[in-house]
């Protein structure tokens, strides 16, 4: 079986071409971050340009590297949300009509989906996972019980992990997208420097927050002043160390959870950018070790947006049957666990 992913729902133009033995034929990631640098973050309307502009070409390239054609497909399989809707429309479009025209099978696919399964194209871990999912615009930890079925345990009151890392790095004066080059700075800091608040810690919901620690921050850089390049790395491993300790004891919290409802978690899973953070992945191999069972992490580029993982959750959706109708309507909100979101359960 073999299926073309397309993403388009942030700033990342993504086509690829994946078997369901786990080979990825073509994985091409347009990344627009040059466009959007200047504004400090993802414009909408730009973004949805870019895709419009690259994504027929990107496709084609796609195929042509996997050295497949249209009608070697077995399915089509696009982000339908949740992200920016703009994009998301060029993406849904795009997979609807190449349906359309030869006959195949399309799968609006939940991005966070695309996040949960892309550790499964890796290897074959099993369901129930426990999963941590750390981006830009997320922060939630899941039980993956089976394709379709996820189950939240908690999610971020206010700014998601990956934000927090933008944030931050604004007003350490770093480059964004702020994860990497907080990363990048911390390597040469002490992070005991700097006393920085952990948000929710020891709370018995595996809930989080970051706008406490991102006024915390504000204050320490408003009263430093100038500040020269070894207290911005002390800033940065300081804040790096304070959101890694979070996402441990939440994610702790949250394996606990799981122990005294009987789900016999087989791993811990961490997707989304900022799971390519090594101090934070050094921090939950802690708590999984402690937990007995393993972290698994997808390698980087599958961590971050991708259309690989969407090609990827498609070909498990095909698999039990599942495909959706060429009228499905592109969503800007999309939660993967619509119960929780029923009940209030916020990003
Ligand atoms: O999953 P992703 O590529 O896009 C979505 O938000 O869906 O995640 C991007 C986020 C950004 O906020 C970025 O700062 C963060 O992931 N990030 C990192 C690292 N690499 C990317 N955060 C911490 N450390 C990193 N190495
Ligand atoms: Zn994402």
């Amino acid at each position: 079986m073999i299926v073309l992913g397309i993403e388009t729902s942030c700033d990342e133009t993504a086509a690829a071409v994946v078997a369901d033995d786990r080979r990825i034929l073509a994985d091409l990631v347009l990344s627009q971050l040059d466009q959007h640098r200047a504004f400090g973050g993802v414009v909408p309307e730009i973004a949805a340009r870019g895709h419009l502009d690259h994504l027929d070409g990107l496709i084609a390239r796609a195929l042509a590297e996997a050295g497949t054609g249209f009608g070697d497909l077995d399915g089509v399989a696009a982000t339908g949300g949740p992200g920016l809707i703009g994009g998301v429309i060029v993406g849904v479009t795009m997979a609807k009509a190449i349906a359309a025209v030869h006959g195949l099978p399309f799968l609006a696919v939940n991005h966070l989906e695309g996040h949960a399964l892309a550790v499964r194209l890796i290897e074959a871990v099993e369901f129930p996972y426990l999963l941590l999912l750390v981006s830009g615009g997320h922060c939630q930890l899941l039980v993956v019980e089976g394709v379709g079925r996820y189950r939240r345990l908690g999610g971020t009151v206010d700014d998601a992990a990956g934000e927090a890392f933008d944030k931050a790095a604004r007003l350490f004066g770093l480059d964004y997208p702020g994860g990497p080059a907080i990363e990048r700075a911390a390597a040469a800091g002490n992070p005991r420097r700097f006393d920085l608040p952990r948000p929710m810690l020891g709370r018995p919901r595996p809930d989080f927050s970051f706008s406490g620690l991102k006024t915390a921050v504000r204050h320490r850089v408003a009263s430093l002043g100038i500040i020269d390049e070894q207290t911005r790395a002390d800033l940065a491993a300081s804040f790096q160390r304070a959101v890694a300790d979070v996402l441990a004891d939440r994610s702790a919290c949250a394996v606990s959870l799981c122990r005294e409802e009987g789900v016999p978690l087989t791993a811990l899973v961490a997707a989304g950018g900022v799971a390519a953070n090594a101090t934070i992945r050094a921090a939950l191999a802690r708590v999984a070790e402690t937990a007995g069972f393993d972290l698994v992490v997808p390698p980087p580029r599958l961590c971050t947006d991708n259309a690989a993982m969407i090609a990827w959750a498609g070909i498990e959706r095909l698999r039990l049957g599942l495909s959706d109708r060429l009228d499905f309507a592109p969503r800007p909100r999309w939660p993967l666990d619509e119960r929780a979101a029923a009940t209030g359960g916020s990003a």
